[in-house]
């Protein structure tokens, strides 16, 4: 588990597929900008939670819990090869606690972990161009936007829109300042 100062990232487990099933096929919790490509069944995200894998592209899913245990959230962390490919990051916070931080932290402590732990030089994002929230939180959590993708993202309301891409680069990472500590 990854500890912050605010919330945890708990690796996901077999027990929490009903509830990412739930959360990552609700238009609600997954926003009206994030890609809402395929809908999920239960198979395939347990497969992707157990094997941390989805296709060829390595893929880990977190929970986001608040110190008291309380689920706020899903995060996680793609690599599409090591050395070769890209390292990407997706968020998403339940709508009663979004506006407080959370994203943020959990963001930080996404880059913290992947810099410390990979051999990487860069981590992305990809988000919808008028996902304000979104651009907001990178922002905060010093990545740069590097340019636009045209109509790469089918957001929940039907409509392949254009996307930004955004990246931090391990020079431009300080040091970790949202890991307290790490532990199995
Ligand atoms: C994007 C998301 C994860 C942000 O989480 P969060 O916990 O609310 O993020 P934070 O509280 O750390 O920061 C949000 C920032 O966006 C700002 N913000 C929120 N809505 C905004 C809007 N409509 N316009 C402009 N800014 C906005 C907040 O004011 C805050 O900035 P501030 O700290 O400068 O005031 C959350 O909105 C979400 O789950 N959205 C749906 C899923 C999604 O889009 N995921 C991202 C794609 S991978």
């Amino acid at each position: 588990m990854l500890e912050g100062k605010r919330i945890n990232l708990r690796l996901a487990e077999k027990e929490d597929v009903p509830l990412l099933v739930q959360w990552l096929n609700d238009v609600e919790f997954a926003g009206d900008y994030q890609h809402f490509p395929d809908q999920l069944s239960k198979a395939e995200l347990e497969k992707r939670i157990l094997e941390h894998k989805l296709y060829q592209i390595e893929w880990v899913d977190f929970i986001i819990e608040k110190k008291d245990g309380n689920k706020i959230g899903w995060a996680c962390h793609y690599i599409s090869a090591p050395n070769f490919g890209w390292t990407e990051i997706g968020y998403a916070i339940i709508k009663s606690e979004r506006n407080k931080g959370y994203g943020t932290e959990a963001v930080q402590m996404l880059v913290d972990y992947l810099f410390l732990t990979r051999e990487i030089i860069r981590v992305q994002a990809v988000i919808n161009t008028q996902d304000a929230a979104s651009r907001r939180v990178l922002e905060k959590s010093r990545f740069k936007k590097e340019g636009k993708l045209r109509k790469a993202l089918w957001a929940s309301k039907g409509k392949w829109t254009d996307a930004h891409i955004y990246s931090i680069l391990r020079k431009e990472w300080k040091e970790p300042n949202m890991l307290t500590k790490q532990k199995d």
